[in-house]
């Protein structure tokens, strides 16, 4: 492939190419505006994507909560009993630290966290735990990081020492500097001093350095890599994970909000979903839960769109009816999207208004969609989705809905759920596609055809997955960028589109490709979200027609194509799936422009992608790019993606 790697420079400055085919890019004719809200992301906790994952907390089953062993993810050595009769109502379980009996012998206890504990040299640690000495007078705790694996003298990384006062529940807190980086650290915590027996609940480590200082932060470098994808949307919290593997395993907004010690833990249905990656420790602290989804979407400047159970369990995982809410027992359902409205824009002296505010933002979320139901179907969905846009039409107009076509982009399911969602009005409909490369290719024109009177698309959730090779790689972003000019194209219709999954921990993953990878310490931007990056900053604020012999350009000669202004800027994006060079010209009618600069994203490591270990191996490269008039000739290499940059004079 390497024979292909012609630099954009050089073929810009040459004259008009007497045979290039020419793409008419319509200036005087305006097209649609582009809504903030396109180029957007969507976080479900999947392959370890909130615990272990971009929710910043380092100890494993802080709480003692997991079930069938309270004690997962701990050693305990000596004398160590848990208990059920905590301070925290939802959270029940605790640990007491008894004396072992004999001056050499240890109590205590060691945290695995998850694959590990990542620590970064110089970095501080907030060590906190609620405490008491439960038969009164002081006690003492050693606070310990350890390197398990060393072949060091010792293990000891760090350690402070804590003193833990009277028989009333408190918190106590200990900050720790990390003396080298490491990713698989651990935390013990011994019984010392007097060894007076202690009670310990909600054991937490967080980095103090966490994206924007939240004390119940995020990890800063994959929040960094979500603020650097300029998201105009945010999806949360799933995904199947919404539904549930049965209703009592559901997303529950409500336990997710309030102090994090009291939130209820909940299974994650990803644990068991597929036994061949199966991960018996994966559980929901939600010590991610719906507040911090709508700060974070703040923070990174994007729309939230939290989507809600619709009463269907998960559809793939029950088969009878049973499984579901009935439809005359919708009511609790209905009530917790109302109260999820109150909550994120209620004044603060509602019921639900007041919980955000006592949390900390009074201010609030302006939440402008909400969506209803996942991957459903069937009669049961549209039946159990009206009520819900009744009671919301009623109390809040104001609130745009989405609701879903299904699991699958086609078919006769997916036309009839359109329907119904055109009956009922629904604002906007997710279609989600995990598809081969050639379905991507085949339908960058989709949207062309499209109705134009009925709700908008949201594109859930889509990834290239191509037959065979079901990972990530450069081949399968290049088949994603082809397509995304048609959504580009077709902005008056398409308003949303989210990549998915997001997050992949990369000893902890069940499903991929994946937007980002991750290991403890380190952060992995694939060449799937340098495409999804690119869109999204360069996404314009209008539409420019852009065609080849008076058609949108959507695979002729393997080319793919559109084009966006922004003030006197226009962005073409062009995607050359063919394996070899297209001489273009850019025609821009009556219009003079001067080329300012262009992006070529290409590699010749077709299915391969970046990694933990080589992070920059595909990246996009900004390549000069000259030219000026009424047209504009351009190169573009085979199998690339590349957005050309002119100035309207
Ligand atoms: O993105 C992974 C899963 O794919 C989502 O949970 C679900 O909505 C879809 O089937």
């Amino acid at each position: 492939m390497k024979r292909f790697a012609f630099s954009l420079l050089l073929s810009a400055v040459l004259p008009l190419f007497a045979s290039a085919q020419t793409f008419d890019i319509h200036l005087d004719q305006p097209g649609a505006a582009i809504q903030p809200t396109m180029y957007g992301i969507f976080f479900e906790d999947i392959n370890f994507a909130a615990d272990g994952g971009l929710y910043a907390e380092l100890v494993k089953n802080r709480s003692f909560e997991y079930l069938n062993n309270p004690l997962q993810g701990w050693k305990a050595f000596g004398k160590v009993q848990v208990r059920e009769d905590g301070p925290f109502d939802r959270c029940p379980h605790y640990v007491r630290l008894t004396d072992p009996g004999h001056p050499h012998k240890i109590t205590g206890l060691e945290n695995e966290g998850y694959f590990g504990i990542g620590l970064k040299e110089g970095a501080q640690y907030r060590f906190s735990v609620w405490a008491r000495v439960p038969e009164g007078g002081s006690s003492e705790l050693r606070i310990v990081l350890v390197q398990p694996a060393s072949m060091a003298e010792s293990q000891i990384l760090c350690e402070k020492k804590m003193e833990v006062k009277g028989i009333e529940w408190t918190q106590y807190e200990v900050l720790l500097t990390a003396p080298c980086t490491l990713d698989k650290a651990a935390l013990r915590i011994f019984l010392s001093g007097n060894r007076a027996t202690v009670d310990l609940e909600h054991v937490s480590l967080f980095p103090v350095d966490t994206w924007m200082g939240h004390r119940n932060g995020m990890r800063k470098d994959l929040a960094q890599a979500l603020y650097d994808l300029h998201p105009g949307i945010f999806r949360f919290p799933g995904g199947c994970i919404v539904e549930g593997t049965d209703l009592d395993t559901r997303y529950n907004w409500k336990n997710t909000v309030g102090p994090v010690e009291n939130r209820p833990l909940n299974v994650n249905r990803w644990q068991y979903c597929f036994d061949f990656r199966f991960f018996p420790d994966y559980y929901q602290s939600y010590g991610l839960g719906f507040y911090e989804f709508f700060q974070l979407s703040e923070e990174l400047g994007s729309e939230p769109l939290p989507i809600l159970s619709c009463g269907l369990a998960c559809q793939f995982q029950n088969d009878s009816m049973d499984a579901h809410v009935p439809i005359d027992q919708l009511d609790p359902y209905i009530q917790d999207a109302l109260d999820l409205i109150e909550f994120a824009n209620g004044p603060v002296n509602s019921t639900w208004g007041k919980v955000r505010a006592d949390m900390g933002h009074p201010a609030p979320f302006n939440l402008k969609y909400i969506g209803i139901g996942n991957e459903q179907w069937g009669r049961e969905y549209p039946e159990r989705l009206a009520p819900f846009v009744k009671a919301i039409r009623a109390a809040h107009p104001e609130i745009k809905i989405v609701g879903s076509a299904g699991p699958f982009p086609e078919g006769e399911e997916f036309e009839r759920l359109w329907s119904e969602m055109q009956l009922m009005g629904a604002d906007l409909v997710d279609e989600h596609y995990y598809r081969s490369y050639e379905w991507f290719l085949s339908q960058a024109g989709r949207y062309d055809a499209y109705g134009r009177s009925g709700p908008k698309v949201f594109a859930g959730e889509y990834a290239c997955h191509a037959d065979g090779k079901k990972y990530n790689h450069y081949y399968a972003s290049l088949m994603e960028a082809a397509f995304m000019t048609g959504l580009e194209r077709n902005a008056d219709l398409v308003q949303m589109a989210t990549y998915a999954p997001l997050f992949a921990h990369v000893e902890g993953w069940q499903w991929r490709p994946d937007l980002i990878w991750f290991d403890n310490l380190r952060t992995v931007r694939t060449a799937s979200w340098y495409v999804q990056q690119l869109y999204s900053r360069y996404k314009g604020e209008q539409v420019v027609p852009l065609t080849l012999n008076g058609k949108p350009v959507s695979g002729a000669d393997g080319l793919y194509a559109s084009a966006v202004r922004e003030g006197d800027k226009v962005y073409v994006k062009v995607v050359n799936t063919s394996e070899k060079q297209q001489d273009l010209v850019l025609n821009f009618g009556r219009k003079n422009v001067r080329a300012t600069s262009s992006i070529l994203f290409t590699s010749d490591r077709l299915y391969e992608d970046n990694t933990v270990d080589e992070p920059n191996l595909i990246v996009p490269r900004e390549v000069a790019f000259q030219g000026e008039g009424t047209q504009v000739s351009i190169v573009v290499n085979p199998l690339s993606f590349a957005i050309f940059i002119l100035q309207i004079k």
